[in-house]
């Protein structure tokens, strides 16, 4: 396999999501891990991109500095004052979705918990890193394998603390 990711195309949907052994994702409204290559990896993939994206997710990208022209944004929230100049807001993923389909783009589904739910039986292809640790957390990917198991891509990784794998899978 190639070493660089699978490009997604104009109005495929995208799950991307990193979990460690047990599924989890995040801790207090936040990652539980730090691991630069696979920041780099999310920013990267989703740049250009239509992303689909909770309340909580995207307050992590505006208090980062990355609401800005590089992607655009789609939040699930009942907080219509975050619409803004790169920023849509609606009150279901389903709204969300439609609306990024629309844009063209290719659409990002960038969590958190129930949108991943919502979007597993529709989404095109997952972009998953797993990272090969267990944390203490309290968010949870739900369970991918009933949609998705056919690998296109895989890169192994690591850094000074963790080891880590890029995959991504299409639909069965
Ligand atoms: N490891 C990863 O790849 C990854 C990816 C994403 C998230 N995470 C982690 O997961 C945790 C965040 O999870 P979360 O699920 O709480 O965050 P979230 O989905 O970003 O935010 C939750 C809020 O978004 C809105 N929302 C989400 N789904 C909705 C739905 N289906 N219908 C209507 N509104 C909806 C609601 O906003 P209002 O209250 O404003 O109405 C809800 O309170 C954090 O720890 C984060 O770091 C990790």
């Amino acid at each position: 396999m190639d070493n660089a990711a699978p490009i997604a195309e104009s109005g495929s949907v995208n799950i991307i999501v990193a979990c460690d052994e047990n599924r989890l994702i995040g801790r207090n409204g936040r990652l539980p891990w730090r691991i630069r290559e696979d920041w780099l990896w999310f920013m990267r993939n989703i740049e250009g991109g239509a992303c689909v994206i909770g309340r909580v997710c995207y307050e992590a990208m505006l208090g980062g500095g990355h609401v800005n022209e590089k992607r655009r944004y789609y939040v699930v929230s009942r907080d219509e004052s975050l619409a803004g100049e790169h920023t849509e807001v609606f009150s279901s993923t389903a709204e969300a979705l439609a609306a990024a389909r629309a844009s063209g783009r290719p659409v990002w589904i960038c969590g958190g918990v129930s949108i991943y739910g919502e979007c597993l039986p529709l989404a095109d292809r997952l972009y998953l890193t797993q990272v090969h640790h267990t944390f203490e957390g309290d968010a949870w990917m739900p369970d991918w394998s009933g949609h998705f198991g056919k690998e296109i891509f895989r890169r192994d990784s690591s850094d000074s603390k963790y080891s880590y794998s890029f995959i991504v899978m299409d639909r069965f």
